[in-house]
């Protein structure tokens, strides 16, 4: 991509894909039921959908509408933006601290691409036909405690993301999107279908969907928020990374909407594919980051067809997770190509190299350096909490705070295509609801 002429999406459609993509990842299937397990269910979700729609939409909307008007690297718009508002360039720490977040949350994510990817082997080499859920978990521990394997694959899942990137192919991928989607969606279909079959999907729908407010507490609260900014890739960039290939015709309010939805359904299919299993074969709710890998190959194992259905479920998945970790070493590369030196290429292998770097302190955390802590946390959950509990919301409220009360209002509602009683309604959004929500989950988690 030339340094001067910043490309744009062909459309609207191409753009709702890339976003999608990015959008769409492990955070959906793998993170997306574990933190509902480990938080006690349906409380848990209904305040992580109240997140997503009262303040994620809005803030979704809001980075696509900065990146747009900057054109370019997260640091670089957001300095331009305010610079052209008449405020002081500091709000670039806001596009600082997103690409940070975004090269803090590879390194781990590489990690569980990385079993995803030892997932499809497994599936291929029929390791998951006729195991009991105990063989299964067995597998899982095995993996985990060896860190040659965790470090094989965690290295082949980044330098797939490195040479994607590194080449400047991200785009080719759209059209990918557009097929693995769906079949994504289709396959978990198929699992829910294998869920009723158990006897226990009722006990998974309530669980889901029927409250206990007793569970309830600030951690949780401030856990959903957070996992509503991870899933939307909110808070560290890259949507304001994208944003800046957007072009003017495009009608941001409705594209998140569809994305929004579409990362919704995916995440609360994966639910219901998984809890009717977790019942049926008791186990642990609360299991955390192994939930999926000890579950879902229950079914595989013990439907049939589940060899070839385990083997496209498990493809889908690392396909899912290339097309966000894409998005994440995406916006630290666009930044070093246009702030430093360095061209496409290097830029992206020297972010690509020191996110995987990272990432193997945080794959030793499982075995070798289990007993390694700081602040009661090993490398891996230090990673994922630091983002998600505290550089995502931040930044993500700094970018709706600029926006909603910084910049010229007239302005903000041309660019958002809002009608008069629309307005008053995303005024009311991001000037409060938003802010001292996030505010308010800080307070009380506290
Ligand atoms: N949103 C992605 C998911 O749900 C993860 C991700 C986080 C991608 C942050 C990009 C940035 O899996
Ligand atoms: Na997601």
């Amino acid at each position: 991509m030339s340094k001067t002429n910043h490309a744009q999406w062909s459309s609207r459609f191409s753009f709702i894909l890339a976003a999608t993509g990015s959008a769409v990842g492990l955070g959906n299937i793998w993170k997306f039921p574990y933190m509902v397990g480990q938080s006690g269910g349906a409380a848990f979700v209904l305040v992580y959908l109240l997140c997503i729609f009262l303040i994620g939409l809005p803030i979704l909307v809001t980075e696509w509408m900065l990146g747009r008007r900057g054109q370019s690297n997260p640091v670089t718009t957001m300095s331009k933006v305010a610079h052209s508002a008449g405020r002081t360039r500091a709000w670039a720490l806001v596009g600082v601290s997103g690409v940070l977040g975004a090269f803090l949350i590879l390194s781990f994510y590489s990690v569980i691409g990385g079993w995803s990817l030892y997932y499809t082997l497994g599936s291929v080499s029929g390791d998951f036909a006729g195991q009991s859920a105990d063989g299964i978990g067995e597998l899982f521990s095995g993996m985990l405690a060896s860190p040659g394997l965790l470090l094989m694959w965690h290295s082949i899942f980044m330098l797939l993301v490195i040479g994607i990137v590194a080449r400047g192919v991200t785009k080719g991928l759209e059209g990918a999107v557009n097929i693995m989607m769906p079949a994504l969606a289709l396959l978990l279909v198929v699992l829910i279908g294998y869920g009723m079959t158990t006897g226990h999907f009722g006990e998974a729908v309530a669980y889901l969907f029927n409250p206990d407010w007793s569970k309830l507490s600030g951690e949780t609260v401030l856990a959903a928020l957070g996992h509503a900014f991870f899933t939307l890739s909110l808070g560290m960039g890259i949507m304001l990374a994208y944003g800046s290939y957007l072009g003017q015709e495009v009608n941001l309010i409705k594209t998140a909407r569809t994305v929004v939805i579409m990362d919704t359904v995916i995440a609360l299919g994966a639910g219901l594919a998984i809890f009717p299993i977790v019942f049926a074969n008791n186990l642990d709710l609360a299991s955390g980051p192994s939930l999926i890998f000890v579950t879902l190959p229950v079914a595989f194992g013990n439907i049939g067809g589940g060899t070839i259905l385990g083997l496209l479920f498990f493809v889908l998945l690392t396909f899912a997770a290339l097309t966000s970790a894409i998005s994440l070493l995406e916006p630290v590369t666009e930044f070093l190509e246009e702030r430093t030196p360095l061209s496409r290429a290097p830029a992206a292998i020297v972010a690509g190299l020191a996110a995987w770097a990272l990432g193997i302190a945080a794959l030793l955390s499982f075995n070798l350096w289990s007993d390694f802590t700081v602040v009661g946390l090993g490398v891996f959950d230090l990673l994922d909490k630091l983002t998600s509990k505290f550089m995502l919301p931040l930044t993500g409220l700094g970018a709706v705070v600029f926006a909603a009360w910084f910049l010229n209002r007239d302005e903000v509602r041309k660019d958002l295509e809002l009608s008069d009683s629309g307005f008053t309604l995303w005024t009311l959004l991001t000037r409060f609801v938003a802010p001292i929500g996030v505010l308010v989950v800080f307070i009380a988690s506290l």
